[in-house]
């Protein structure tokens, strides 16, 4: 088996975010929005796979977001996702964003492992604890107060049942579960690779003692550096490393006018206000996913990007500001697009070749 993508040769890693999803990761009413139709994210993802993308990260929503557009309402599930990806894509890895409330943990596992024989140790998971409790209503189930406490059972059954072996059984808080097995097993061992998906520091000590990489947002350089450095601090107390990942919303243009023109369109002329609002305000709510700060200074980026981190300008402009992400210590990044389709070609002419020249990634 080859390396999965998520531990290869390139420094600075990239991904493609919640293109499972109507407006990706922007809220705005834009007509060219990504709409989130299976035929183009076919086309996206061998689009990215080709040009060296390590890899295609789902968002996993169940309910829409209100306002005009109803952001978020079509979203494909993203297990059978990464599952469908697999066949038409060769060395990115694909990723399943899973609900632990939503989920169970021996349908988790057997499910990764599926798709990560189907698609030669291509499989990923990104374990989300959850905040929308909306969402867990339609499956009739509660967050529970301490999240990542289930978090942590649930992980256990998922690699026992990947360990494979004797059947056993698990008795803790949230799972009372008896004769557990499983076959066959994935491909990479002894789990598929694994983000987690958090900001809060028991989000952080969750993501350390079981994945391979955080996938977190971050609000400025300066901050994005602390969270590294506290992430970090974190590993060592438990001996283990883990990779920073990100995640940024990107309007790249030839010239700097025409890139700040256009965000400025879409993300606030254009944005779907009601949705917007909606957004932030459960977010606000029952989410700890963003340092309060971005919810007060930063509102541009809820309806550019749900929150994340703007790149907006010139292929040169957007490089440096890669580069700047890598020096702090971020392993890698997701960007997304108003309409990814449109918008990945001349990113991938433009600022790949740059970070290349940069040494961050090689040619592909
Ligand atoms: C970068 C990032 C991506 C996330 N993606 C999802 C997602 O796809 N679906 C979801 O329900 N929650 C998602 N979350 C929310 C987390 O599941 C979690 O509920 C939230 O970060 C609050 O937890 P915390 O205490 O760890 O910060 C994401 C969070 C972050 C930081």
């Amino acid at each position: 088996m080859s390396v999965n993508a998520m531990f290869g040769r390139n420094r600075f890693k990239l991904g493609i975010f919640s293109a499972n999803a109507d407006g990706g990761l922007a809220i705005t009413r834009v007509p060219e929005r990504w709409r989130a139709g299976w035929a183009e994210i076919a086309d996206l993802a061998r689009l990215a796979d080709r040009a060296g993308f390590e890899f295609f990260l789902p968002i996993a929503r169940w309910k829409g977001f209100g306002g005009e557009t109803n952001a978020r309402h079509h979203s494909f599930e993203t297990i059978s996702f990464a599952a469908a990806l697999s066949g038409l894509t060769e060395q990115m890895t694909l990723f399943a964003t899973v609900h632990v409330p939503i989920v169970p943990p021996v349908f988790a596992a057997k499910a990764l492992a599926t798709i990560d024989q189907a698609s030669g140790g291509r499989a990923g998971l990104n374990i989300v604890c959850g905040w929308n409790q909306p969402e867990f209503d339609m499956f009739g189930v509660t967050k529970a107060e301490a999240v990542y406490d289930q978090g942590y059972e649930w992980y256990e059954i998922f690699v026992g049942v990947l360990k494979g072996g004797d059947p056993f059984d698990y008795k803790g808080q949230y799972y009372d579960v008896k004769g557990v097995e499983g076959a066959p097993q994935s491909v990479q061992m002894p789990r598929p690779v694994m983000l987690s998906a958090a900001f809060s520091p028991p989000g952080r000590d969750f993501a350390v003692k079981t994945s391979d990489c955080l996938f977190t947002t971050f609000a400025t350089i300066e901050d994005g550096a602390e969270t590294i450095a506290d992430t970090r601090e974190r590993a060592e107390k438990v001996g283990r490393e883990i990779d920073v990942y990100t995640t940024c919303h990107v309007v790249c243009r030839p010239s700097q006018a025409e890139a700040e023109d256009y965000y400025e369109h879409y993300a606030v002329e254009m944005a779907d206000r009601a949705a917007v609002d909606q957004h932030m305000e459960m977010k606000k709510s029952m989410s700890f996913s963003h340092d309060p700060k971005v919810f007060r200074d930063y509102r541009k980026r809820f309806a550019g990007g749900a929150g994340t981190y703007p790149l907006i300008g010139t292929p040169e402009r957007i490089a440096e500001e890669l580069a700047a992400m890598h020096e702090i210590g971020f392993a890698g990044t997701t960007v997304s697009f108003v309409n990814f389709l449109d918008e990945l070609p001349f990113f991938v002419q433009m600022v790949l070749p740059k970070l290349e020249a940069a040494g961050l990634r090689v040619a592909s």
